[in-house]
């Protein structure tokens, strides 16, 4: 019997037509819509590999009826979704998309930095709403991004190459990470700070890292009072790192001047989250990767390892092994 594929995110035919080469293959017919988690779990009984996203939570119920499971081929750089503890005592190799994200994901941090610091969005609406009468000296200012000091938080591929991008605006650009990075403070010309430092001296505080059980909650109330009042806040992370409550207070106290959010921490947003209501707060809908050229990148990626998964070799992108 050929092992079986479960994609759980409809994707482009010409890419299910390379898993049908090698495995059956069955795909939720949606792009937009996450399969329910009861026929997620009831389709994956059966399932060699499962391909999933950031919808699909793989907890130990998902173990619990994956009985035949090898690999769990996540569509993301990201795996926070995935009990990884667990998937490893289980034998089951889980891979991720890295590296093929990576320019789009700095693209979007820029973007929402200027989108946020420029007001772009507000001067957009302004503009559909009919409100432009005249040129004003101060209408709609915002913030220079040009000059400014920028403060990356997670100095991983992504953060690096939003590194290089800002040295195109002759930033200072200061890093909190983990480990230090000692070759990008050569090459790229960032200064470590500690994360106390870093939101202090900060112009704009970048989020690039991954979520984990020490990042979690980690822009807290303690963290925005420490940053400029004029400071800037972007997530490109993960929602998880912030605590929200705290980041509405933060602004609309005057403690930050604002924030542009590619995550938030329950996805979709709900329509009635105070974030929507407020002009100096911007939320995308999770897109830092997505143009058609890198989603295509990702998608065939998972081919390839799923590939790999039942040919039992090794993954190219394994995260596990
Ligand atoms: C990732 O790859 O982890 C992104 O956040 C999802 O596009």
């Amino acid at each position: 019997m050929r092992d079986k594929v479960l994609v759980a995110r409809q994707v482009p035919d010409a890419f299910i037509e390379q898993l049908k080469q090698f495995s059956e293959v069955e795909v939720w017919q949606s792009e937009l819509n996450p399969m329910p988690r009861a026929l997620f779990l009831e389709k994956s009984k059966d399932a060699t590999v499962v391909i999933t996203t950031l919808s699909e939570k793989i907890d130990q119920t998902f173990f619990e009826h994956a009985k035949h499971i090898k690999g769990i081929v996540n569509l993301a750089v990201g795996f926070d979704n995935i009990d990884m503890k667990l998937a490893t005592e289980n034998g089951v190799i889980v891979t991720n998309t890295p590296d093929v994200l990576t320019e789009t994901t700095a693209e979007l941090g820029l973007t929402l930095m200027l989108t946020t610091a420029r007001r772009i969005v507000e001067a957009a609406r302004y503009v559909q709403e009919g409100n432009w009468k005249s040129w004003g000296p101060y209408l709609l200012a915002g913030k220079d991004v040009y000059g400014s000091v920028v403060g990356i938080y997670g100095m991983g591929s992504i953060g690096e190459a939003l590194a290089r991008r800002l040295q195109g605006f002759n930033c200072k650009i200061l890093y909190h990470n983990r480990t230090r990075k000692e070759d990008s403070e050569r090459t790229l010309n960032v200064e470590y700070r500690t994360l106390d430092e870093l939101l202090n001296e900060s112009d704009f505080v970048i989020c690039t890292a991954p979520l984990t059980e020490q990042t979690k909650g980690i822009f807290n109330r303690t963290a925005f009072k420490q940053m400029k009042n004029t400071g800037v806040f972007i997530n490109i992370g993960r929602g998880g790192h912030v605590i929200e409550d705290d980041l509405i207070e933060a602004v609309k106290s005057g403690e930050i001047l604002g924030a542009g959010l590619d995550v938030v921490e329950n996805e979709p947003i709900n329509e009635t989250h105070p974030f929507l209501d407020m002009e100096q707060i911007i939320v995308l809908p999770h897109i830092g990767s997505s143009t058609v050229q890198t989603r295509n990148k990702m998608v065939q990626l998972c081919v390839d390892n799923t590939k790999k998964i039942l040919e039992d070799e090794e993954p190219i992108t394994p995260v596990n092994i």
